[in-house]
């Protein structure tokens, strides 16, 4: 038998195949693009993401028939926070409003002013997040909020297309800000305080129950057989930590992604919403995790390399792997805004120190650094919650930087593990979320942690000088 995983991404959606094994039977991405029309903006049209997912699929579909034919459980995963829109017919209203969208910074403001949300959702009220997109619709395009009849999250609305239901998990649901995060379900008061209703939000599942079953026409189009299941699933960090077994407390992630997250377990729920430390519930029944997030990681380094013109794999190969003396130059890497530990929508980065001497290889070097240094702000905001990370392990598209994981293991202070080659993301987590609803698995059978193919310790020697430079990058930030 084979379960299929499906991480809708920011810039990609990846279809995974796996066999009772756990082993990656055939792996396939679609690219998908982000519209920015005003400043702080970000934004994608769904059916985009349908057409995406068919693209993978189809593709694995093609090349692998006979796996195919043996899947029993789709798992979902995607980018967190999104507002999709949907009238009564679940007609898509306007374009879907992304996590790393800063319009709503007011309305955040307001909401997490009224001391109930962070009581119950246990978090601050990021702009990032769903309720305060829904405040700014009230606000900005009240003729759409009037006709709201459900709010999904991404993937949510690729389950929707996948079985015809309106179901989200706990894990997912706990980054919209309506969520009761330690009671695991929705909560009235704080719908009711954007002008919303239970009705308007989907079902809640854990990420390990069945939501739905997958419609017969895509069943046949891809090759399968009737009764496919669909998983809950999880948000994109907690399915990651599936993938990755981060599921017991005192297991903890490095992910340099478009978005750098700190991820730490939990096994009881720890809020603490002051260090703007996420608390959100685990993709497994019953457990939470805290995390620390910052928006722009491999963005930044995205940022640069489309300013100088030169691919962000060379920008990183021109360091070399020998860590350096930190940079005098220094970045800040706001160029979205923050959340952990800021929670600001409006700074913005900065490059300060800049001499004749700070060529390009300079500045990734300062860039670099800045990121780690953000790092350890979210490692601080979350060690003020009592939870100590003695151990990372590093995932997402910037760990394949040998030079930025001993930066960033250099800042914590704190051993990193790279896992051996393979794919343990999000699509994997999701596929393993499938293989737990569809065959009744045990989940810590299931959530193995990989071999660590590699260890980065912190460079001693540099440790004096990594510490004078971070404080030099926190007295920045009043400057930015
Ligand atoms: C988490 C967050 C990001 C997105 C990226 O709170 O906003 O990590 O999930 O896809």
């Amino acid at each position: 038998m084979t379960q299929l995983g499906i991480d809708l991404g920011t810039s990609g959606v990846k279809a995974l195949l796996i066999d009772d094994n756990q082993r990656i039977l055939a792996a396939k991405t679609a690219p998908l693009g982000v519209s920015r029309l005003h400043q702080g903006w970000s934004e994608q049209t769904p059916a985009d993401w349908v057409d995406a997912v068919s693209d993978a699929v189809g593709r694995i579909a093609a090349e692998h028939p006979a796996e195919m034919s043996a899947v029993r459980g789709i798992g979902l995963s995607g980018q967190m926070h999104g507002a999709t829109l949907l009238d009564k017919a679940d007609r898509v209203l306007r374009p879907a409003i992304l996590w790393n969208d800063t319009r709503c910074g007011a309305e955040a403001t307001v909401l997490d002013a009224d001391p109930l949300f962070r009581s119950v959702s246990g978090n601050i009220v990021f702009p990032g997040f769903t309720a305060p997109k829904l405040v700014w619709i009230r606000n900005h395009e009240p003729d759409i909020f009037g006709r709201v009849s459900k709010v999904l999250l991404p993937k949510d609305y690729l389950r929707l297309w996948l079985t015809g239901e309106h179901v989200s998990d706990m894990s997912d649901s706990a980054g919209t800000g309506w969520l009761d995060t330690g009671a695991r379900k929705w909560s009235r008061p704080l719908l009711s305080a954007c002008g919303m209703t239970e009705d308007q939000m989907p079902r809640l599942v854990e990420g390990t129950e069945v939501s739905g079953t997958l419609r017969r026409d895509l069943a046949q189009e891809w090759g399968m057989g009737p009764g496919v299941v669909v998983a809950g699933g999880g948000g994109d960090n907690a399915a990651s930590a599936i993938g990755m077994g981060t599921v017991k407390s005192g297991s903890a992630f490095v992910s340099l992604g478009t978005s750098g997250v700190l991820f730490a377990a939990n096994d009881s729920y720890k809020p603490n919403p002051a260090s703007a430390v996420h608390a959100f519930c685990h993709a497994l029944p019953d457990t939470w995790h805290q995390m620390g997030v910052m928006l722009s990681a491999t963005d930044s380094l995205n940022w640069f390399a489309n300013l100088t013109g030169t691919a962000a794999a060379k920008l990183a190969s021109d360091l070399g792997n020998e860590l350096r003396r930190p940079s005098p130059v220094t970045f800040l890497p706001y160029i979205s805004g923050e959340r952990t530990p800021h929670n600001s929508a409006s700074v913005r980065g900065l490059f300060a120190g800049l001499g004749h001497e700070s060529g390009r290889t300079e500045l990734t070097q300062a860039l670099f650094e800045g990121v780690a240094f953000a790092f350890r702000d979210m490692f601080a905001a979350i060690r003020t919650t009592g939870t100590t990370i003695e151990r990372a392990t590093a995932i997402g598209g910037g760990s394949r930087s040998v030079y930025w994981l001993k930066a960033i293991a250099t800042a914590l202070g704190i051993p990193i593990d790279v896992p051996e080659e393979g794919d343990y993301g999000a699509a994997f987590g999701a596929a393993r979320l499938a293989l737990i609803a569809a065959d009744g698995c045990i989940p810590a059978d299931v959530c193995s942690s990989p071999p660590v193919a590699l260890t980065i310790d912190p460079v001693e020697s540099l440790l004096p000088a990594y510490e004078e430079a971070y404080e030099r990058f926190r007295a920045l930030y009043p400057a930015a």
